[in-house]
């Protein structure tokens, strides 16, 4: 807001910290609970591979614009677009604010359930064999007794480590969860593909079958990428905003993309092989995780061990994204209305828990109360992975593309090489990608969705 604020701003301790921090942010329930369903319904291989077209080419075109947006106004999103594009763009700004707040509220509830799932895994109570998990997931996810304690218990965790700040909270934490859930994925995907029968599963996740590819699968793909790198909502712009100018953003920034499409490849690999392996269906959707995989464990030697540790990594894996959903609201609080860190990161989490509570009665007692055919929960999945997250995406493309581009170029090209300010060779590929097939194609897929 002023100067002597954006001078004492806490930046990360090491280019390492903030990789490990933004790939924290990047890979989470996004990669290893929805990645692995969403390519189960939607035809496996052929999913991945527009998956990954998309990644590659708009996803970290917008995440490079992101951070560079962020560092350049060196405050958070709303603050960033306003200072760069004038009070309008700040429009955009609080677009992403809000939808940080919405998804928290929603992530919330997931992430509990899997503190859930890991103690009932610990404990044997799921692994038995003959135990119907599909009943104890029914049963358990319509119980607000148990889920929104886990929620509450979900929040103060993600409350304990923004308190902290960016370098001793945030970045202190993802250093050692990341290191620490690249570990259990690996573990779980070497043993799922040595399972008997895992090569169905393998051959679903790798041979293309185009056949179940329309405009709804591209929908999909769309919202999937920007969910899983946590990009059109502001949040990459707020860790941008903590990083020095000597940084390579482009590196950065392909470091981030890589660890996060490495997770969802592993978590496929960890899930489908195992799922063909066991005889059940990839289709399951969401209850994928919650009730095929229990099934799974019951049936492989140290079953309750894989299926705990699978647990604990979506627990961690949740936890380094939803930091970074509660973190660009306080950032926000702090920037632009001079509050202080310790009391806005208890309001902004206490509020955001109050709203997972719609969310997590929607799937129990508020069963019964939908809009458009959805619960509470799947509204607010749906509008922010939906249409909130490509919307600010697609913004923020023509923003850096049209608006701010020679700024932006400058920003990018800050911490390149020996000669400090020479544009990056893929410079001009990038401002291409955000002027033109970005907004096209973000726009085209939004529209067609909408009057499908
Ligand atoms: N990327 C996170 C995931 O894959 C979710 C997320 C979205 C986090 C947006 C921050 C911002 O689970």
């Amino acid at each position: 807001m002023n100067g002597k604020t954006h001078q004492r701003r806490e930046h990360w301790a090491s280019r390492l910290g903030f990789v490990m921090a933004a790939a924290g942010s990047a890979v989470g329930l996004g990669n290893v609970w929805r990645f692995p369903y969403v390519a189960g319904e939607n035809g496996g291989a052929a999913f991945l591979i527009i998956y990954l077209a998309i990644v590659f080419t708009l996803g970290i075109s917008i995440m490079i614009a992101e951070l560079a947006i962020g560092r350049a106004a060196q405050t958070n999103p709303v603050g960033a677009t306003r200072l760069l594009g004038g009070r309008a763009w700040a429009g955009l700004g609080y677009l992403g604010v809000l939808a940080a707040f919405l998804i928290l509220s929603f992530y919330t509830v997931i992430a509990g359930w899997t503190l859930s799932y890991a103690m009932k895994m610990a404990s044997g109570a799921l692994s038995r064999s003959g135990a119907d998990t599909a009943q104890t997931f029914a049963g358990f996810v319509a119980d607000p007794a148990q889920t929104i304690p886990a929620a509450a218990v979900f929040m103060v965790l993600t409350i304990a480590v923004v308190l902290g700040g960016v370098k001793g909270g945030i970045e202190r934490a993802s250093m050692v969860l990341m290191p620490l859930l690249f570990l259990i994925l690996v573990a779980l995907a070497t043993r799922a593909v040595t399972l008997p029968g895992a090569g169905a599963g393998l051959r679903f996740f790798l041979t293309p079958d185009f056949s179940k590819v329309g405009v709804a699968t591209l929908t999909t793909a769309l919202g999937q990428a920007f969910f899983s790198l946590s990009i059109g909502l502001g949040a990459m712009m707020t860790y941008g905003s903590y990083l020095d100018r000597d940084q390579n953003i482009g590196h950065a920034a392909g470091w981030v993309v890589g660890l996060d499409t490495l997770a969802a490849m592993l978590a496929g690999f960890a899930i489908l092989p195992a799922v063909f392996a066991a005889g059940l269906n990839p289709e399951a959707g969401p209850g994928l995780a919650f009730v095929t995989l229990p099934t799974v464990f019951a049936s492989i030697p140290l079953g309750a061990l894989f299926g705990t540790l699978f647990f604990v990594l979506l627990a961690i894996a949740a936890l380094t994204s939803s930091i970074s959903l509660l973190e660009p609201i306080v950032a926000y609080l702090i920037d632009e209305h001079g509050m202080r860190r310790v009391p806005m990161t208890i309001a902004a989490g206490a509020a955001a828990f109050l709203l997972s509570i719609p969310s997590a009665l929607s799937l129990g007692p508020w069963a019964g109360f939908t809009v458009f055919g959805k619960g509470i929960l799947d509204l607010l999945d749906a509008l922010t992975a939906g249409i909130m997250l490509p919307v600010g995406g697609l913004l923020v493309a023509i923003f850096v593309g049209w608006v701010i581009a020679p700024r932006m170029m400058a920003e990018i090209s800050a911490g390149v090489g020996a000669g400090h300010g020479q544009p990056p060779r893929f410079a001009r590929l990038w401002l291409w990608i955000l002027r033109l097939p970005a907004p096209v194609a973000i726009a085209w897929i939004l529209l067609s969705w909408a009057m499908a």
